[in-house]
Formats: C-alpha cells, sequence, structure tokens
C-alpha cells in the first residue's frame, strides 16, 4: 500500500510482532479498495508522464524481452500492462477477485494470464520464471523472509526479483526499510541494488519525502559441478595422466587405440 491509497486500521507495520497484520481483513480491504484503485496517480498510471516514469525504470529493471515476469499482488495490473507493453509474458496472482478482474481487462488481448492466489505461495505450478516482480505487497505478507525464499525457488537460474517497497509516512510510518529488506534478500542472491525512487516526483505524481525504493536482487546461475577429468596415456606398461582440457564429465583413456570412454 502507498499512502495514496485510504488508510487500512487492519495493517500494522509487519516489523511489529504484537500487532501481525490480519490477512482477512486485508483481503476484504483490498476487494473493497477495487474500483477506486487506479485513481491514484501511482497506482492506475493514468497521468502519461507518471506512466512515462514507471516504465522507464521498469525497462531498466527488467532483462531483455521477452522475459517471463510473475506479478505477485499484482493488483489491476498496471505494471503487468507495462511489462507487457515491453514485450514480456505476464502471469498475474492477487488474492482480490475484483482486482484480477480489472488485470485482465486492462490487458485483454496481451500475452498475460490473472489468477487469484496467495501472492506468498503462487499457485504456478511447476512454471519458473526469469522476473518475480512486487510493487508494495512484500511489506505486508505475514512472513516476508518465507516468502522471499519461496520466490527465489520459482526463478530460473540467474533469474531476478524486482521488489518495489518503502516505508510511508512520516508521522507514524509502516513498510520495510531498504536496509531490512536487503539483509532478508541478501543471502539468496548473488548481487543485490537499491535504487531510490523518493526523489523522483514524476513516479508518484507529487513530491514524496519518505523511503521509496526499488530492490533488485540477481539469483545465482545453477551451480555447475566441475568435475576432474584425467587423460590416461598407457604406453606398455606406462601409464601418464594428464588434465582433459576438453571439459568435464569424461574419463578418457588413450591406449593407443583411441579414447575408450
Ligand atoms: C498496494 S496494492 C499493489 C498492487 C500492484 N502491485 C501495484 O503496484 O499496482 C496491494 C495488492 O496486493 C494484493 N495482496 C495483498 N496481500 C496479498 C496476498 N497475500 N496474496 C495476493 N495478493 C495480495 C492486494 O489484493 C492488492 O491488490
Amino acid at each position: 500500500m502507498s499512502p495514496e491509497a485510504p488508510a487500512d486500521p487492519s495493517r500494522q507495520p509487519v516489523t511489529d510482532p504484537l500487532n501481525p497484520p490480519l490477512p482477512t481483513a486485508d483481503a476484504a480491504y483490498w476487494e473493497a479498495a477495487a474500483a477506486s484503485f487506479d485513481e491514484e496517480p501511482d497506482h492506475g498510471l493514468r497521468d502519461p508522464a507518471v506512466r512515462a516514469a514507471w516504465a522507464a525504470r521498469l525497462r531498466s529493471w527488467l532483462p531483455s524481452a521477452p522475459a517471463a515476469v510473475l506479478d505477485l499482488g499484482c493488483g489491476t495490473g498496471s505494471l503487468s500492462l507495462l511489462a507487457a507493453e515491453q514485450g514480456h509474458r505476464v502471469t498475474g496472482i492477487d488474492r482480490s477477485a475484483r482486482m484480477i478482474e480489472r488485470a485482465r481487462t486492462k490487458l485483454a488481448g496481451r500475452d498475460a494470464a490473472f489468477h487469484a492466489g496467495d501472492a506468498a505461495e503462487p499457485p504456478v505450478g511447476e512454471r519458473r520464471f526469469d522476473v518475480v516482480l512486487v510493487r508494495h505487497v512484500l511489506w505486508a505478507l505475514p512472513d516476508p523472509a518465507a516468502a522471499l525464499r519461496h520466490w527465489a525457488g520459482l526463478l530460473t537460474p540467474g533469474g531476478r526479483l524486482v521488489l518495489v517497497e518503502g516505508r510511508w509516512g512520516e508521522a507514524d510510518p509502516i513498510g520495510l526499510p531498504a536496509d531490512e529488506l536487503t539483509a532478508l534478500v541478501e543471502p539468496l542472491a548473488v548481487r543485490t541494488r537499491v535504487e531510490s525512487l523518493a526523489h523522483d516526483p514524476a513516479l508518484w505524481g507529487r513530491e514524496v519525502a519518505d523511503e521509496r525504493y526499488v530492490l533488485i536482487a540477481d539469483l545465482p546461475r545453477r551451480h555447475t559441478e566441475v568435475v576432474d577429468v584425467h587423460l590416461v596415456v598407457r604406453r606398455g606398461d606406462e601409464e601418464a595422466a594428464a588434465h582433459d582440457p576438453s571439459g568435464p564429465g569424461r574419463a578418457v583413456v588413450l591406449d593407443g587405440h583411441g579414447p575408450t570412454g
């Protein structure tokens, strides 16, 4: 939730163990909010300047198209649409049926599919994605660390998490500070990068003074096991061994009759 959204009394900072978010009340809240959600500049991206600002950022965060992008807590699909316009294949998940309905309408005719489900454990079966994109959702999940671990498992080797989060409000801020999120993500990633989004009013349709950022995390490529391979050369009773530069996985024996395996 960004501060432009109506106040939600059920929402508490995720870092407060005595007041965890209430998932049921939360779901009802977003169902009710769906109809007016796009009225906020950074939600509906209706203002061309705001839309262009998000499009430019998203282009710089996503890999080359076409990538398989999983937009979790996709809402009405505003970022999904930008990603689809940039040539990506999008799957969106949201717990709110009304949000999903609007996302389907918004992306009708595009290479995109939307499903109702829990962002923390999205119903995507065995499918794997190049990017997990999440804007303004992670902070309110009951167990962000568990969600992040699950999302890492949904990525193809070398895949990317794109997490747009913040700590909104000045008097009584709510959200997930960048340093806390970085600490959660770093054990999963080979590289993390935080980009501040607070100083670009074009993204929000106004000046903002609180903490807003994107965290980009690149995950490791699949572990490749390096096997030491030897060339075994037999000359009569003599045996000479050498490393095989042609690559791992083969034991090569030369006995004057060529490789044997
Ligand atoms: C602040 S809105 C953000 C929507 C969208 N990501 C965007 O940036 O425009 C939060 C969205 O997350 C959804 N949401 C919240 N908790 C969820 C959960 N556990 N599983 C799926 N969706 C969730 C809500 O229904 C709502 O659509």
